[in-house]
């Protein structure tokens, strides 16, 4: 292993007496954000003013930071762009996608997959009309529901629930055999798994940036277009920033060249400054380092956690190629054994409705992490710590 993942935990300003198990969730701040962010506040909009849409080159962020994600998922320089949030670019992949197949009005997802992808196509399928549909099978049950009916394949590849991995490159290349294309959500596989989306065949791919990726609350998401669509895609969310010439300030639509066009609108450059310092990190790191540490630091979790907490239930699948980078378990008091837990400085999160979630991330969790959150744990069930009203009193955001 080249990649040295103690230098990269120090390149994170994680709060003293706090074990960090969410990253899944919200990254923490990389040390180098603050000082950009700064910058970008007072050298560029403070001193530049609307000048620095050309001098500080805050028009090209969007394609720039796309291209440093690339690496990160796999996908051909050129071919990520940055904007929105996940739920747009779900959106706008499936539209895309369903316009380039026209005649079959099929999405098949899975019904682990997370609830605003699946909203977003339920809305999508009532606006189209016309027979449209969306419909959900069990994730195991995915591989055999790939009919000839089938348009889009839309699934997230790494479960936010369970943590369990599809297999991206054999799904897709069903879906591919049946004359489907392949929308994959990312949020959980990018920066923190080994997950290649120009091997794997995707048509289209998208994510969020504010959780492995450590962009800060409310970061940019991004999407990736195969080169094969690239200039055949239709934007169906048709901005003004996705146009061949947005400065000419023509009437009428005309789709930009490749990625360009799935553009929408002004883009959020602050959080944008945010998200590239941060990707700095990933620059010290190999990804197959990072999969293969993601998955010594997940089995070590599971190993030490049922043997010391014999009443939690693994949710996460033991096999590798079946993981993601993160670990939950199930247990009917889920929600209060982790408000003890966060009290005692060990943070992950619930997800109702029974489970206890916890993401390992390689950059900066350590096995020294890994082993004091399960004393932690192990003492919380034994005492029976969690059982406390407040405990059980569920705040807006779990
Ligand atoms: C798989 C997945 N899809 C979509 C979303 C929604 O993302 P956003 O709130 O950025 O639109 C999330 C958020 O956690 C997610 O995990």
């Amino acid at each position: 292993m080249q990649s040295d993942f103690s230098k990269t935990r120090a390149e994170f300003d994680l709060p003293e007496g706090v074990i960090y198990l969410d990253g899944n969730s919200l990254g923490p701040l990389p040390r180098e954000v603050s000082a950009r962010v700064s910058q970008a506040i007072h050298a560029e909009w403070g001193k530049m003013l609307i000048t620095g849409w050309n001098k500080a080159g805050w028009m090209e962020l969007p394609t720039k930071i796309g291209d440093r994600i690339a690496r990160l998922i796999g996908a051909e320089t050129g071919h990520v762009v940055l904007g929105d949030t996940l739920s747009i670019k779900v959106f706008q992949a499936l539209a895309s996608a369903l316009d380039l197949n026209p005649g079959k009005k099929i999405i098949l997802s899975d019904d682990g997959n997370f609830p605003s992808d699946l909203y977003m196509a339920q809305g999508l399928c009532q606006m189209l009309g016309d027979g449209y549909e969306l419909r959900t099978v069990a994730p195991e049950a995915v591989m055999d529901a790939i009919t000839d009916e089938v348009a889009v394949l839309m699934l997230t590849e790494v479960d936010y629930r369970t943590g369990r991995r599809h297999d991206m490159p054999a799904l897709t290349a069903k879906a591919h055999e049946h004359g489907a294309l392949a929308v994959w959500d990312l949020a959980h596989s990018a920066g923190a798994t080994d997950v290649r989306v120009a091997e794997g065949g995707a048509d289209f791919a998208i994510g969020c940036t504010y959780k492995y990726l450590n962009s800060g609350p409310g970061g940019p998401a991004f999407i990736y277009v195969a080169p094969r669509h690239a200039e055949k895609v239709r934007p169906a969310l048709s901005g003004w920033l996705g146009h061949e010439a947005p400065f000419a300030f023509d009437l009428d639509y005309r789709p930009g060249s490749g990625i360009e066009r799935m553009r929408v609108g002004t883009p959020p450059v602050l959080q944008m400054v945010a998200l590239d310092a941060a990707l700095d990190v990933f620059d010290m790191v190999e990804i197959d380092d990072l999969r293969a540490r993601s998955l010594e630091l997940t089995d070590a979790f599971i190993a030490a956690v049922e043997a010391r907490c014999p009443d939690l239930v693994l949710a996460t699948p033991r096999a590798h190629a079946l993981r993601g980078s993160q670990v939950s378990f199930r247990h009917p008091e889920g929600y209060a054994i982790m408000q003890a837990l966060i009290a005692r400085g060990v943070i992950g999160d619930f997800r109702a409705p029974d489970i206890i979630r916890f993401g390992f991330t390689p950059l900066f969790t350590s096995f020294e992490d890994v082993a004091a959150a399960v004393e932690i744990l192990a003492e919380i069930l034994e005492t029976g710590a969690w059982d406390r009203p407040d405990y059980k009193t569920r705040a807006r955001v779990t």
